[in-house]
């Protein structure tokens, strides 16, 4: 039987790898530990890697299982599917990766300058109606420059047309160096094994989208320093299938 909300919630409290900072809690007591991750948490040189919006954490914990020279941060605002990651994680032994319960909008107080060498958003919501909430936006993108590598590399990963199409434009208006774009994965033959295998590693929202038939893209860029950033202002055609409520095979409405 799956554990409820409360018991997961008591276990998050006494787990080692998880550091709960939502924004009432952050005001009061501030976070010791930023710009100090690998010195007082992880003991050790290596890079870091964020999975902002990481749910049950499927990146995070796929990657340091695939990484162990990497250090790896799920963040997410949702204690209860976080708990899922966190929990395999420390099954596992993984010392390699941790979770942080915050919100996004607030992400820089957490991490020093330079301190981040990557970032995965994988299946944001597109925020369809605010762009200052798109994670993909330029508000966020000069919020990550705060404390990721000049240059760092962000992922995105996911189904919705509107965030991707949205993300091209905002990448192509500002010249940000464009690694790799595909706009589906599953079948793109252009990809190397170890990307790939990269990719391969499947979220709670990916397997439904793919169930549904969804195609799944995938681009990285760089975020280089320096210079405005700015909205392209471009239309875009909206998801029609978000707007309506999201059924389960049964018609039962989804949880988020
Ligand atoms: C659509 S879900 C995707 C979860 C996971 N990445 C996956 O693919 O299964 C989006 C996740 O982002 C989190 N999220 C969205 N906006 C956030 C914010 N501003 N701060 C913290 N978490 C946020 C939500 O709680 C949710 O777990």
């Amino acid at each position: 039987m799956s554990k409820g909300k409360l018991a997961k919630f008591a276990d998050m409290e006494r787990y080692e790898n998880v550091f709960q900072y939502p924004f009432s809690v952050v005001e009061q007591v501030p976070f010791e530990m930023k710009g100090r991750w690998r010195e007082m948490y992880f003991h050790n040189d290596n890079p870091i890697v964020l999975e902002l919006g990481c749910g049950k954490g499927e990146y995070a914990v796929g990657l340091a299982r695939m990484f162990p020279d990497v250090n790896f941060i799920g963040v997410d605002i949702k204690g209860a599917r976080m708990w899922t990651g966190a929990t395999q994680a420390l099954a596992e032994g993984l010392k390699n990766v941790a979770f942080l319960r915050t919100n996004i909008e607030i992400i820089d107080r957490f991490f020093g300058e330079g301190e981040v060498q990557e970032i995965w958003l994988t299946f944001s919501d597109p925020q369809m109606k605010n762009v200052r909430k798109r994670l993909t936006g330029t508000a966020f993108m000069e919020r990550y420059r705060r404390f990721l590598v000049d240059g760092g590399i962000i992922h995105v990963k996911t189904d919705s047309n509107f965030l991707f199409t949205y993300t091209t434009y905002m990448v192509e208006h500002n010249h940000l160096p464009l690694l790799f774009r595909t706009e589906d994965l599953y079948h793109a033959i252009d990809i190397d094994d170890d990307t790939r295998r990269i990719l391969s590693i499947r979220t709670y929202y990916e397997s439904q989208w793919i169930e549904r038939g969804k195609d799944i893209r995938y681009m990285k860029f760089r975020l280089p320093h320096g210079g405005p950033l700015e909205e392209s202002g471009r239309e875009i055609p909206v998801d029609d299938y978000r707007s309506y409520r999201r059924q389960g095979r049964s018609g039962v409405e989804m949880r988020k």
